[in-house]
C-alpha cells in the first residue's frame, strides 16, 4: 500500500480504496473528525475515527498541528463541500505538538503575528496558498521562456559592480571589520580581501545577462537580488527576486510587447492551473475589503481584476505625456501631490497611483523618462534629454517591471560613464560587447514578489517570500 498525497486523493480517490495518508492535524472535532492537511493542496481531508474503539490516550494527542500517519479506507463523504472521506483504521502519532505551547490555534491571526512566526505560518491556509502561487508563477516564468527558445542563464550573486548605480550595495567581505588591512595611505587594503578587490552582493543580473543576450540572442536569469535601501514600506524587500529577460535585436517596443505577453501568461497560468488557491484567495481579499475605508477599496475583486489585466491592453505614454496628464490632473491641481509635479522630477507611488488607479484605471507603460533620474546603460534619445526605459506600473503595487533598450553606442555609454563617475576598470568588459559586435538590444526586471503579490492580492511584500529581509529583520 502506498502513501497517497491528499490533493491526488481528493480529485481521484474512490471508496473503498485503501490508502495510507501523512500529515498534520488542523482540527480534531467531537473526537471523531480529525481535518488532515499535507500541503499539497489547501484542502484538508476529513479522517473519521471510531473513537470508541481506539485507545484513549491516542486520541489525545491528536491536537493541531501534530504530525499523523493514518491508514484508512476511502469513503463517500455525507459532509458538506467533500467528495470523499477516510475511515481510519489505523492512526499513528508520528510528532506531537502541544497545545499549551503551539502558537498557532484554528482561529483568524494578523499577519503581524504570523510573520513573528515564519517557521510555522505555512500552516496556515492564506501562507500556504501563496506559496504555491509562488511555486506556480517561478515554474511559469520558465515555461513562458522555454517555449519561447530563451535560455535561461545563471548570473553570479557576487560582483564587483552596482548596476543600477544606486549605491545601495550590500558589502561582501572576509577582512576583519575592526581592524581592516590597511593601504599605506590608510585606506582599507581590499587587495588583501578574498576577491582580491571591493565585492557586493548583487542588485541586478541586467549587465551579465547582456552578455548571453549578445551572444546567444534571448536568454534570461531568475535569481535573487539585494538592496540596501532603508524602505520600511510594503513593496520593499532587502532581498527579492528578480526576472530579467535580455534579448538581442529588440529594440524598446519589441521589449513592451514581450513583458505585456509574459505578465498576462503568468496570471493565466496560475488562473488556469490553481483554481482552488484562488478561490480561497478571492474570498479572503474580498474579507480585508471590509475592514478598509470605501475609498481605498478596489472596484473589482481579485480574480476580476486578474482576468481584467488579462484581457485589455497595456496602456503606453511617454514620462512627458504622464506629466503633462498629472499637471492637468483637476479639481485639485498642483495640491493634490506631496511632491509637486514638474517635467524631471522622479515618479512617486502617489502620481503613479493616480495615473494606474484613478485615470487610467488599468497597467500603465510610460517609456522615455529624464536620462538624469535613469541608470547609466539606458539608450539615449535623440532630443539629449531621455532614455528608452520603461516602466511598468500596475494597480495597488506601482512599479512591477523596469527596462530598457541599451545603449549600444560605444562612445555615447562611455561618456555617460563618464559622467556619472562610473570607473571603466569596473565596466571594461561590459564595453567590450559594444565594440565587438554591438547591436540594438533591450531588456527588463520584473520584481518576482511584486507579481506574487497582485496575483495572491497580499497587502505586504512581506508575506509573499518564506523569509522576507527587511531593515533591522533577519530573524529566520
Ligand atoms: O527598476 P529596477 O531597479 O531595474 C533593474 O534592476 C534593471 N536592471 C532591470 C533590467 O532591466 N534588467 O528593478 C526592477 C524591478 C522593479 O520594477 C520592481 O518590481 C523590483 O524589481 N524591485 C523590488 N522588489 C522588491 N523590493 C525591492 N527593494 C525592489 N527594488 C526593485
Ligand atoms: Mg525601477
Amino acid at each position: 500500500m502506498r502513501r497517497i498525497k491528499i490533493k491526488e486523493l481528493l480529485a481521484s480517490g474512490e471508496p473503498g480504496q485503501k490508502v495510507i495518508v501523512k500529515g498534520w492535524v488542523r482540527t480534531f472535532r467531537s473526537n471523531r473528525f480529525i481535518a488532515i492537511n499535507d500541503g499539497s493542496t489547501i484542502n484538508n481531508l476529513q479522517a473519521v475515527v471510531d473513537f470508541e474503539n481506539m485507545p484513549e490516550e491516542l486520541l489525545r494527542r491528536v491536537t493541531t498541528s501534530a504530525a499523523i500517519s493514518v491508514v484508512g479506507v476511502v469513503a463517500e463523504s455525507m459532509g458538506k463541500g467533500q467528495r470523499i472521506e477516510l475511515q481510519v483504521e489505523q492512526l499513528e502519532i508520528l510528532g506531537d505538538s502541544h497545545p499549551e505551547e503551539y502558537p498557532l490555534q484554528p482561529k483568524k491571526h494578523s499577519m503581524e503575528f504570523l510573520r513573528e512566526n515564519a517557521h510555522l505560518r505555512p500552516r496556515t491556509n492564506t501562507i500556504s496558498a501563496v506559496y504555491r502561487l509562488r511555486h506556480a508563477l517561478a515554474f511559469a516564468v520558465h515555461k513562458f521562456f522555454n517555449d519561447k527558445g530563451f535560455y535561461y542563464m545563471h548570473t553570479p550573486i557576487v560582483t564587483g559592480s552596482d548596476a543600477e548605480g544606486a549605491g545601495e550595495t550590500f558589502r561582501v567581505t572576509t577582512l576583519d571589520p575592526v581592524n581592516p588591512p590597511k593601504t599605506e595611505e590608510g585606506k582599507v587594503n581590499y587587495a588583501e580581501d578574498f576577491f582580491g578587490k571591493e565585492t557586493n552582493l548583487t542588485v541586478s543580473g541586467q549587465l551579465e545577462a547582456e552578455v548571453g543576450a549578445m551572444s546567444m540572442g534571448e536568454v534570461y536569469t531568475f535569481g535573487p537580488t539585494f538592496r540596501a535601501e532603508n524602505s520600511n514600506t510594503t513593496r520593499h524587500l532587502a532581498e527579492f527576486w528578480m526576472i530579467e529577460p535580455e534579448m538581442a535585436f529588440y529594440d524598446l517596443e519589441d521589449n513592451m510587447d514581450l513583458a505585456e505577453e509574459m505578465v498576462k501568461f503568468l496570471i493565466n497560468y496560475v488562473l488556469e492551473n490553481y483554481p482552488e488557491d484562488m478561490e480561497f484567495l478571492d474570498k479572503r481579499a474580498a474579507d480585508e475589503e471590509k475592514s478598509k475605508p470605501q475609498k481605498e477599496r478596489w472596484e473589482m475583486g481579485l480574480v476580476e481584476r486578474l482576468k481584467f489585466v488579462v484581457d485589455n491592453s497595456f496602456e503606453r505614454i511617454t514620462y512627458t505625456k504622464a506629466i503633462e496628464i498629472l499637471e492637468n490632473s483637476k479639481p485639485h491641481k498642483k495640491k493634490q501631490f506631496k511632491v509637486p509635479v514638474e517635467w524631471g522630477i522622479d515618479l512617486g507611488s502617489e502620481h503613479e497611483r493616480f495615473l494606474v488607479e484613478k485615470h487610467f484605471k488599468k497597467p500603465v507603460i510610460i517609456t522615455d523618462y529624464p536620462k538624469d533620474i535613469k541608470a547609466f546603460y539606458m539608450k539615449q534619445n535623440d532630443d539629449g534629454k531621455t532614455v528608452r526605459a520603461m516602466d511598468i506600473l500596475f494597480p495597488g503595487i506601482g512599479e512591477i517591471i523596469g527596462g530598457a533598450q541599451r545603449e549600444e553606442s560605444f562612445s555615447k555609454l562611455q561618456q555617460r560613464m563618464a559622467e556619472m563617475d562610473i570607473p571603466e576598470s569596473e565596466l571594461w568588459w561590459y564595453l567590450d560587447l559594444r565594440k565587438f559586435g554591438t547591436a540594438p538590444h533591450s531588456g527588463y526586471g520584473l520584481g518576482f514578489e511584486r507579481i506574487v503579490q497582485f496575483v495572491s492580492g497580499m497587502g505586504n511584500i512581506r508575506d509573499v517570500i518564506p523569509f522576507p529581509r527587511t531593515p533591522k529583520n533577519a530573524e529566520f
